[in-house]
């Protein structure tokens, strides 16, 4: 494949036919406090039976095409060991297929990180991979209740730079009340020194239900949202400086290293998922699996399978989701029907006054990206045109 600019627009065009697979690790040693994926802390001896349970799964998907990215995420499939993930890895080649030149992704965390691992992960085909290092101050690491220490992340990333993956990523968290302006300036500035291919900057949120949730309402400061703007803009600028390209409003890459999984799902594309609470989306219909353990277990091995609902996507609904999933890129998204009818509503022409959303030929871009949210919205109240 050819080396692709992360936010050239034929870049984005062109992943919207990709074919990808989600394969969801919930382990990991224990849960942080600010997440809510689908995960379970301390449940290791629980990996055997899980794997027999993804790989049952798997073999129950009908045939489908070979796939041109897998995003192996958590959790932490770091620790999963090489041998459970060679049956994952060798299930999802036998089933599907995986092109040549395919995108085979890991999530890791940094604490995981041996150079045995590394090689014998690159061994099992696994092209990339990203880490969780969310920072380098050890003030925020501690406030962000992560296991690793600075040391450790430095440790792993020197490891996997040296090493046979094409591309290494990593993940930031910014706007800890706990951290400053100083602090996230230096981690940007450690982040680049490492010379990863890709970088991923989140704001802290404070999802419903997790600790940290409990802890904001119990009185504890929340992330502030124009300290969280102003992290972004040094994020934007940092990271732009050492020749990355932001082609996502949190993603960053070097040219020839967007994340091909990421790309296809912003453009819409088909993706298979397996595991715990994962997300599909395959012939125009979205499913979501069941996020508690036993139950998923129990559900694979009856049979029935582990979807807890599906929604088909058609007409309107695809074209306004098509809108929505392409403006969080930096190489926006095709007007269409849809671009037309937000161009014409109340809250569009404001928009556009307002110089939050640009027209640039025939696409529709964020122009102020961290607005993003406030096009989604306008999108989402959109009428279908009559006739
Ligand atoms: C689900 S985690 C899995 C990767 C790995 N277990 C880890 O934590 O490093 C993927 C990424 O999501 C981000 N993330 C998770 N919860 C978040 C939250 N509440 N706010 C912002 N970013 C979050 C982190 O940057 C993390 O690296
Ligand atoms: S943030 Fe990562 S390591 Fe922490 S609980 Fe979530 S998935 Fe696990």
């Amino acid at each position: 494949m050819a080396i692709l600019p992360p936010a050239h627009p034929d870049t984005a065009e062109l992943a919207a036919g990709w074919r990808s697979a989600y394969v969801h690790i919930p382990f990991c040693a224990r849960v942080c406090p600010y997440c809510d994926f689908a995960v379970v802390g301390g449940a290791d001896d629980r990996m055997g039976e899980y794997i027999d349970a993804l790989l049952a799964e798997i073999a129950m998907e009908p045939a489908w095409h070979p796939l041109d990215a897998v995003f192996v995420g958590g959790g932490t499939p770091s620790r999963i060991p090489l041998e459970h993930m060679a049956r994952i890895v060798d299930a999802l080649a036998g089933h599907f297929g995986l092109a040549d030149d395919a995108e085979v992704t890991l999530e890791a965390n940094p604490e995981d990180w041996t150079e045995q691992h590394s090689d014998g992960l690159a061994s099992l085909g696994f092209t990339r991979v990203s880490f969780g290092v969310q920072s380098f101050d050890p003030v925020v690491l501690a406030s962000l209740g992560r296991l690793h220490s600075p040391q450790q992340a430095a440790e792993a990333l020197g490891v996997a730079v040296s090493s046979r993956f094409g591309s290494v990523s990593v993940d930031l968290i910014y706007g800890h009340p706990d951290e400053t302006d100083d602090s996230w300036l230096e981690t940007l500035d450690a982040t680049v020194a490492f010379g990863p291919d890709h970088v991923s900057t989140y704001s802290l949120t404070v999802e419903p239900g997790t600790e940290l949730w409990r802890q904001v309402r119990s009185g504890a400061p929340a992330p502030d949202s124009d300290v969280q703007a102003d992290r972004w803009e040094q994020a934007a600028a940092s990271l732009g400086a050492a020749g990355y390209t932001r082609y996502e409003v949190s993603n960053h890459a070097q040219v020839g290293h967007g994340c091909r999984y990421n790309l296809s799902v912003w453009g819409q594309g088909e993706y298979l998922a397996f595991g715990l609470g994962a997300h599909s989306y395959r012939d125009g219909v979205r499913s979501r699996r069941v996020r508690r353990l036993d139950t998923y277990i129990e559900r694979v091995r009856s049979g029935i399978g582990p979807i807890q609902s599906s929604d088909v996507i058609g007409g309107w609904d695809a074209e306004l989701e098509r809108l929505m999933l392409g403006l969080r890129r930096s190489a926006g998204v095709r007007g269409g029907e849809g671009g037309t009818a937000l161009l014409d509503s109340a809250d569009g022409v404001r928009l556009i006054d307002a110089g939050v959303l640009e027209v640039e030929g025939d696409r529709l871009v964020a122009a102020k990206p961290l607005l993003t949210d406030e096009i989604i919205r306008a999108v989402l109240d959109l009428e279908e045109p009559a006739g």
